[in-house]
């Protein structure tokens, strides 16, 4: 297999230590057959018990953001090593909810994708383009920008280790999934702006994600497009059920 499969929750603002006991506990036995890799992006105040729930089982615990400072006079940032020290592999990196409401930016993505890069976490970058965006035919445009930005001036070794995920805004937690078509025509053309920074056979290695609305009833459709390597899982990955039917599509 060229890029294996990657399934990953991204849990937001949501579930406190007491809900994330459960909510593993459930989730532990129904994903253990699971095909792909598969990583729970969760709160910082819940990682420290998904990592201890989950130790020796085949979820991997991923944080939701990361500073890029390696410490230092930053109020309320968390660094990648100590994100590390706790046992975290994974990190999101610029989700359109953080470009949109705490003014990231494709430098700041950047920034955070090199340190987390540097600590040995595995960086989720995010990109994808608005409603209005698409609508005037910027999509590509948009999300070269974002690629370019994301991994300006970091080495083929490091680069080798990111996933991407695509996820158009206007999918995300709309219930409006972008059709199978619409998710491989974009991420096909993400494939082809990694190789152009880093060339083909390196493009074909990376695993790309898509992300927004996807769930049980649209997961299959979505993992069969030949460009579609994993989902990044919002609100379908807070309940057990449904995310194990998405890791197992
Ligand atoms: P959603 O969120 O699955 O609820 O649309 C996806 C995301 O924002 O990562």
């Amino acid at each position: 297999m060229l890029r294996k499969p990657i399934i990953a929750g991204n849990w937001k603002m949501n579930n406190t230590i007491a809900e994330t006991e459960a909510l593993v506990k459930d989730l532990i036995p129904l994903v253990a057959d699971a095909k792909c890799d598969v990583v729970i992006c969760t709160p910082y105040t819940d990682l420290a018990k998904a990592v201890e729930l989950t130790k020796g089982t085949n979820i991997k615990v991923g944080a939701e953001n990361v500073h890029w400072a390696e410490k230092g006079a930053f109020t309320g940032e968390i660094s990648a090593k100590m994100l590390v020290e706790l046992g975290v592999e994974y990190v999101i990196i610029g989700h359109s909810e953080r470009r949109q409401y705490f003014g990231e930016t494709d430098a700041s993505v950047n920034m955070r994708t090199k340190a987390a890069l540097a600590a040995g976490l595995i960086p989720i970058v995010c990109v994808g383009e608005t409603l209005e965006q698409r609508e005037k035919n910027r999509t590509k445009a948009v999300i070269r920008k974002q690629i370019n930005g994301a991994f300006a001036d970091i080495p083929e070794e490091d680069a080798k280790k990111i996933v991407v995920a695509y996820e158009p805004v206007w999918a995300i937690g709309t219930g409006k999934t972008a059709t199978d078509e619409q998710a491989q025509e974009t991420i096909k053309n993400i494939r082809g702006m990694i190789a152009h920074l880093y060339g083909r056979k390196f493009a074909n290695r990376l695993r790309i994600q898509y992300g927004g609305s996807m769930n049980p009833k649209n997961v299959a459709g979505l993992m069969a497009q030949p460009d579609i390597d994993g989902g990044l899982i919002g609100g379908a990955s807070l309940k057990a059920e449904d995310f194990s039917k998405v890791v197992k599509y």
